[in-house]
């Protein structure tokens, strides 16, 4: 079984992602099992995706119940799922908006891209003027060509220019760099709320506010991406609110579906009618079956309140992450984040790290800025957290230049 997928991969899907290092074939929970029966804690919960855990029961009801229903009608016709999950996204975002579903967190971010050219098409009365981006240096903002555009990393622009135009980039969390990047021909302003690939970053909440000024009184919109950080992750459903923000669009994607994929954005009405009929769509976006899926997601994390997990286990597990910190000073060079999003600087490149745990039966996502990312399922117990310290401390012991 093992060499069969690992040779059918070889020779037949493409090595965008190399060679993936394990087959699976089950979940449940925290929980994987691969194709040799054996089981892994699941922290990387396929970045930051599966939300309520693997199997879970309501979400799996959801989809089967849908899929022997009504999977796809395209957009061409109304199916309640969507409907109901666009009431649902906009209550969560505040109210006062309208939601555009599509397929992924790159999607989203397209979405609020054009959204971008038609606020600046209609500041500047004419196309082509006013189509200016500021992002954030160590974003990412995903691979199709407006994210990759607006993600000013060469690992992730370099072999494929010339780009969309138009993007400028600004310090994170440095007001002074996003004030003095704006123009006559900026349009808006897009930022993830916690950076994720660029290695576990919160924005602060005076950068945010302070940016919510500077859009405001420069008449530009404010973007957030929350590709990542959103649908739980951080503690609240949107990161933002820490900050008390209401941002003019919001992109979500990832923990939405607990898998199934799907992507939205949310935008304020104020700006909403800038789409009007015919200026954007996809096919796949927001069919019944993951809309149904969706809503299973959103009911099982009001019914298992499971924010109340995330900030009680997440501010455990950091304080236990920081005790380890001063126990590996020289392995571990500082712990950052925010909930379930949880950040471990080391001292070298993780991938050695990531794979031994991977050995042990941890599996944990790694990030720029050599971190190792824990993003468990947010319904993660106490002692899952224990035993993927415990896993982790094993690991960093056995790659600390000070162990005996
Ligand atoms: C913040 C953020 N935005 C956008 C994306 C792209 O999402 P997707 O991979 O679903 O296209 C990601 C993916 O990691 C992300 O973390």
């Amino acid at each position: 079984m093992t060499t069969d997928t690992e040779s059918l991969y070889r020779d037949h899907v493409l090595g965008n992602y190399g060679l993936p290092p394990i087959t699976f074939v089950r979940g449940q929970g925290t929980r994987l099992w691969d194709d040799a029966g054996r089981e892994y804690l699941d922290f990387c919960a396929g970045i930051a995706v599966v939300t309520m855990g693997h199997a879970h029961p309501r979400v799996v009801r959801a989809i089967s119940e849908q899929a022997a229903r009504l999977t796809h009608v395209s957009n061409l016709y109304r199916n309640e799922p969507q409907a109901q999950l666009a009431v649902k996204l906009d209550a969560l975002a505040g109210g006062g908006g309208k939601l555009f579903f599509c397929n992924s967190g790159a999607e989203a971010n397209e979405t609020l891209v054009k959204l971008s050219r038609l606020f600046g098409r209609r500041k500047a009365g004419v196309e082509g003027r006013c189509i200016e981006v500021i992002v954030a240096d160590q974003a990412f903002h995903g691979r199709t060509f407006g994210g990759m555009s607006a993600t000013p990393q060469e690992k992730i622009q370099g072999g494929f220019r010339p780009l969309v135009p138009g993007f400028v980039t600004a310090k994170f969390n440095d007001i002074d760099s996003f004030r003095a990047a704006v123009t006559d021909d900026t349009a808006a302003v897009l930022v993830e709320t916690i950076q994720g690939e660029g290695g576990i970053r919160p924005a602060g909440s005076g950068f945010l506010r302070d940016l919510r000024a500077l859009c405001d009184e420069q008449d530009l919109l404010l973007l957030v991406d929350e590709v990542q950080c959103g649908v739980g992750r951080s503690g609240t459903f949107f990161a933002f609110e820490q900050a008390g923000i209401r941002p003019d669009a919001i992109g979500m994607a990832k923990g939405l579906g607990n898998g199934s994929p799907i992507g939205a954005v949310w935008i304020d009405d104020r700006h909403a009618d800038l789409f009007q009929p015919g200026s954007h769509g996809t096919t796949f976006g927001g069919t019944p079956l993951v809309c149904a899926a969706a809503l299973a997601t959103l009911e099982a994390m009001e019914e298992e309140a499971v924010l109340d997990n995330v900030n009680s286990n997440g501010a455990y597990v950091m304080q236990r992450l920081e005790a380890m910190q001063a126990d590996y000073p020289d392995t571990i060079l500082g712990v950052r984040g925010r909930g379930f999003m949880i950040g471990i600087q080391v001292a070298e490149p993780p991938a050695e790290l990531v794979a031994l745990l991977r050995d042990k039966g941890l599996l944990v996502p790694s990030a720029g800025g050599n971190v190792v990312r824990f993003l468990p399922p947010l319904v993660a117990t106490r002692a899952d957290f224990d035993e993927a310290l415990a896993i982790l401390e094993a690991g960093v012991r056995e790659r600390s230049p000070l162990r005996s």
